[in-house]
C-alpha cells in the first residue's frame, strides 16, 4: 500500500487546529504535527462557546495554524496526498471557515479534498495512539457536543447504539459551572469543587435509569441543578462543592447504566472480549474513567482511554479520517457543503452503502 499524507483541518466548535498524517505503507497512522489554537479566552467572558466569536477567532487563527501544522511537519503543500477538512457537524460559521480553507488549498495545489464528519474523526481517533484500539470497539464519545455510543467495526462501517435525546453531558458540566459561577469551560472546575463535596446531599434525578437501550437524556438532570441553585440563593463553597459532588454521582449513575446496556448490544455482535473506549473531553473526567474501568473489568472488557489531547477536538483525527477515506478511494468535489448536523450512521452509508443495517425502505 503506497503512504498517503493528508492536512486535516477541524474548526467546527471553539478549537482552531491543524495536522499532518501520514499513514504508512502498513496503514499505521503517524501523527508528524498536531497544531491547537484554543479559543478559551474569547469565550471565557460569556461562559459558554459564542457561534459568532467562535467562527470569528476561527478566521483570525486558521491560517497561522495551518502554516505552523506544515512547518511542524517540514513539508510543503505539494508534498501532500490530500487535504481533509471537518465539514460538520458543528456550529455552521468555524465549519464553513475550515472547509473553504481546505478547498482553497485543495483547488491551489490540485489536490483531493476530503470532507470528514467531525464524529468520524472522533470514533477513529483511539487509533492515533501507539499500540491504538483495533477494531471492532465500542465507543462513548462524551462532549460539550455530543454524547452516544458507536459500534466501530471498520473505517466506513458505524453503528450508532445510542445517543443523547436532549444535552450532551459536557453542556451540563459546563452550565452548572455557569449556575454556579465556576467559570469556563466547567467540566474541570465542577470535577475540583465537588472533591470536596458530600454527593449525597441533594438527591438529583437520574434520568432513563435502569430503562432499556443506551439513549441519555441530561435535561432533567440540569433543570434540578437549577432549581437547587435557585433555592440555595447565594451558595456557599461547601454548598458549591456539595451540589457539584451530587451531579457527578448522577452522571456517574446513568454513564455506567447505560454503558452496562451498549455492551450487552455490542457483546450480541461480537460475542468474544469486547473493547470499550472513551473518547470526548468529558472522558478526561477521571470519576468517569474509573466507572468505566470498572465495569469494563467485571465485563471482561478491556478499557482504552486515548491521550487527552486527541479525546477533545483536534485535526490529527480529521487528517486520519481523511488519509483513511483516500485510502479507500474516496474523495470529494469542491462543491461539497458545510453541515451543521450531519449523524454518523449516513456518513457510514455514503462510505460503504453494502454495511448499512436496517435502512428504511431497504429491501430484505
Ligand atoms: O471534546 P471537547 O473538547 O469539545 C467538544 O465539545 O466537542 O469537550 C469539551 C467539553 C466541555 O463541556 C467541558 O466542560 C468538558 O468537555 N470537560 C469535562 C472535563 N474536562 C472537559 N467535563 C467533566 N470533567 C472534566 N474533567
Ligand atoms: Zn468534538
Amino acid at each position: 500500500m503506497k503512504p498517503l499524507t493528508v492536512l486535516g483541518i477541524e474548526t467546527s466548535c471553539d478549537e482552531t487546529a491543524a495536522a499532518v498524517l501520514r499513514l504508512d505503507e502498513n496503514g499505521r497512522p503517524h501523527v508528524i504535527s498536531d497544531v491547537v489554537l484554543g479559543q478559551a479566552a474569547h469565550h471565557a467572558p460569556y461562559k459558554g462557546v459564542v457561534p459568532e466569536i467562535a467562527a470569528r477567532a476561527h478566521v483570525e487563527g486558521l491560517d497561522g495554524t495551518i502554516a505552523a501544522a506544515m512547518r511542524d511537519a517540514n513539508l510543503g503543500f505539494a508534498d501532500l496526498d490530500g487535504v481533509a477538512a471537518t465539514a460538520g457537524p458543528g456550529l455552521i460559521g468555524g465549519v464553513m471557515v475550515g472547509l473553504l480553507a481546505g478547498k482553497a488549498i485543495a483547488l491551489a495545489h490540485n489536490k483531493p479534498l476530503i470532507g470528514v464528519n467531525h464524529l468520524e474523526g472522533h470514533a477513529l481517533s483511539p487509533r492515533l495512539a501507539p499500540g491504538g484500539a483495533t477494531f471492532p470497539y465500542l465507543l462513548l464519545l462524551v462532549s460539550g457536543g455530543h454524547c452516544q455510543f458507536i459500534a466501530v467495526m471498520d473505517v466506513g462501517v458505524y453503528r450508532r447504539y445510542g445517543s443523547t435525546m436532549d444535552d450532551a453531558l459536557g453542556e451540563a458540566f459546563d452550565k452548572l459551572a455557569k449556575l454556579l459561577d465556576l467559570g469556563f469551560p466547567g467540566g474541570p472546575l465542577v470535577e475540583k469543587a465537588a472533591q470536596n463535596g458530600d454527593s449525597k446531599r441533594f438527591a438529583l434525578p437520574r434520568p432513563l435509569l435502569g430503562r432499556d437501550g443506551c439513549d441519555f437524556s441530561f435535561a432533567g438532570l440540569k433543570t434540578a441543578c437549577a432549581r437547587e441553585v435557585e433555592r440555595l440563593g447565594a451558595p456557599t463553597d461547601q454548598d458549591k462543592a456539595d451540589l457539584c459532588a451530587s451531579f457527578q454521582a448522577a452522571a456517574f449513575d446513568i454513564i455506567e447504566d447505560r454503558t452496562r446496556n451498549a455492551m450487552c448490544m455490542f457483546d450480541t455482535v461480537w460475542g468474544a472480549k469486547g473493547r470499550l473506549v472513551a473518547a470526548g473531553g468529558v472522558a478526561a473526567n477521571q470519576g468517569i474513567r474509573a466507572r468505566l474501568e470498572a465495569l469494563a473489568a467485571e465485563r471482561n472488557y478491556d478499557f482504552i482511554a486515548p491521550p487527552l489531547k486527541w479525546c477533545t477536538d483536534n485535526a490529527a483525527m480529521i487528517a486520519l479520517a481523511g488519509a483513511e477515506r483516500l485510502r479507500l478511494g474516496f474523495s470529494d468535489d469542491l462543491s461539497f457543503p458545510a453541515r451543521p448536523r450531519w449523524p454518523l450512521d449516513e456518513e457510514a452509508a455514503r462510505l460503504r452503502p453494502s454495511h448499512q443495517a436496517g435502512r428504511k425502505g431497504a429491501k430484505a
